[in-house]
C-alpha cells in the first residue's frame, strides 16, 4: 500500500534529502505531499520532474497557516523542518508558533508518526551563556512535545497521540553547508601552496558536528517505516565530527587538493557580509566551548548501518570544493 508523508520545508535543502530517499526507497511505497509558496519554483518544479505523480504540492504559508490542513489530510505521516530564516522571522516565539500550528494540524489529521526536525537546545545547554535563536526555537517546539508526551500530559489528553505518534529527530549542521555557506576559499596557503582555506571562528581541536543531508534522510525513512518503535521517541542524529582542522587534512588526503583551517576573528566574522552573522557565530561558539549533546555513533550506526563520516561522504561525493545546490533560501531570509 502506498503511504502518502506531508512535508512542511519539502522544497529546501533537509526536506528534499528526506524525500529523495522515501522515493528511492525499495522496500516500501511512498508519495509525498509538500507545502510549499511557490509550486513553479525552480525546486519544486526539478523535484516534480524527478518525482512525477508521486510528488504533490498544496500551496500555502506558514505565516498565515494556509494549507496546513490540506497537506497533512489522510497523509500516514508527516516531516516538518520549519524555515527560522524566513517562516521564524528570525525569532524564537515566531519560529515555535509556527511549529506548534503544524505540530496540531498533523494532531487533527491523526498522522500515525509527526517527525519534528530539531537542533540542540543552546541556550539550555549552556546555562543560558550562549543562545542560538535558530537552534533554541526548534528546541522550544520539542520541549513543549515533551510536555504533551509526558504521562501528565496523558491523562488530560486521552487518545494519546503526542504520546504514541510523534517523534524528534536532532540534527547538525549539514556537512553540504561546506558547498554553500561555508564553501572553502581559493586561497595561499600558510606554507605557499595554492589551495583551499575552511574558515569559520571555530577553535582548531574543537569537533564540528556535522550529518550529510542523505543521513537525515535515511533516519526519517527509517522512522516512518516503524512508527510503533520510534513513536514517543526522540533520536539525537550525526554523521561525524572531526575538527575543522581534522577535516581539511582528510579533504587533502582523499582529493588531493592542498587545504587547511584558517579561523577568522569573532570580529572579522561579524563583520562579514554573512546574513545573521552574529546568530550563527554563537552557533561556531556553541560548539567551540563544547556545549553540544554528545551522539553515539556506534548507536546510530547500528540503527542505520550506511551512516556516512566526512571522509565516506567525500569519497561518495567526489566532491572537491566547489559550490553545489545546497539551500534552496540559504540564510538570509529572503
Ligand atoms: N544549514 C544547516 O546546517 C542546518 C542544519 C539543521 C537544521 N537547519 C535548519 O533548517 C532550516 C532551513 O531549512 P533548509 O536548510 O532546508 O533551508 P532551505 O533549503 O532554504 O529551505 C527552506 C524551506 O522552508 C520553506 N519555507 C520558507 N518559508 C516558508 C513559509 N513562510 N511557509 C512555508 N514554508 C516556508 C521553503 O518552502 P517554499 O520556498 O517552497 O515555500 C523551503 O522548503 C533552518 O531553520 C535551519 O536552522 C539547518
Amino acid at each position: 500500500m502506498t503511504k502518502t508523508i506531508a512535508l512542511i520545508g519539502g522544497t529546501g535543502a533537509m526536506g528534499r534529502a528526506v524525500v529523495n530517499t522515501l522515493l528511492n526507497d525499495e522496500t516500501e511505497d511512498w508519495n509525498v505531499r509538500l507545502l510549499t509558496r511557490d509550486p513553479k519554483s525552480e525546486r519544486a518544479l526539478a523535484m516534480k520532474a524527478a518525482g512525477g505523480d508521486r510528488v504533490a504540492f498544496v500551496i500555502g504559508d506558514l505565516y498565515d497557516g494556509t494549507g496546513l490542513d490540506a497537506v497533512m489530510k489522510d497523509a500516514y505521516g508527516a516531516f516538518s523542518n520549519t524555515n527560522f530564516w524566513t517562516a521564524g522571522e528570525k525569532s524564537v516565539a515566531r519560529e515555535r508558533a509556527y511549529g506548534l500550528k503544524v505540530l496540531e494540524a498533523a494532531e487533527r489529521a491523526g498522522v500515525t508518526l509527526f517527525i519534528h526536525s530539531s537542533l540542540d537546545a543552546a541556550a539550555n545547554r549552556s546555562d543560558g551563556a550562549v543562545p542560538v535563536p535558530h537552534y533554541d526555537a526548534k528546541a522550544s517546539v520539542e520541549h513543549e512535545m515533551d510536555w504533551r508526551r509526558s504521562d501528565e500530559f496523558f491523562r488530560q489528553d486521552h487518545d494519546g497521540w503526542y504520546t504514541n505518534n510523534t517523534a524528534i529527530l536532532v540534527t547538525e549542521p549539514y556537512i553540504e553547508n561546506f558547498q554553500s555557506i561555508f564553501l572553502p576559499e581559493k586561497s595561499t596557503l600558510s606554507d605557499g601552496r595554492e589551495g583551499l582555506i575552511f574558515r569559520g571562528p571555530l577553535a582548531g581541536d574543537a569537533p564540528w558536528p556535522m550529518v550529510a543531508l542523505d543521513d537525515i534522510g535515511a533516519f526519517a525513512r527509517i522512522m516512518f517505516a516503524d512508527p510503533d518503535q520510534w513513536g514517543g521517541k526522540t533520536l539525537r542524529i550525526g554523521s561525524d565530527a572531526p575538527t575543522i582542522s581534522e577535516a581539511a587534512a582528510t579533504f587533502e588526503k582523499v582529493t588531493g587538493v592542498p587545504a587547511e583551517f584558517a579561523p577568522p576573528s569573532d570580529e572579522a566574522f561579524l563583520a562579514s557580509d554573512l546574513p545573521n552573522a552574529h546568530d550563527v557565530l554563537n552557533n561556531f561558539i556553541f560548539y567551540r566551548k563544547g556545549h553540544s549533546a554528545p551522539r553515539d555513533y556506534d548507536a546510530l550506526r547500528a540503527i542505520y548501518p550506511g551512516l556516512r563520516s566526512f571522509e565516506s561522504w567525500l569519497r561518495e561525493t567526489g566532491w572537491r570544493g566547489g559550490a553545489g545546490d545546497v539551500q534552496k533560501d540559504a540564510i538570509s531570509g529572503e
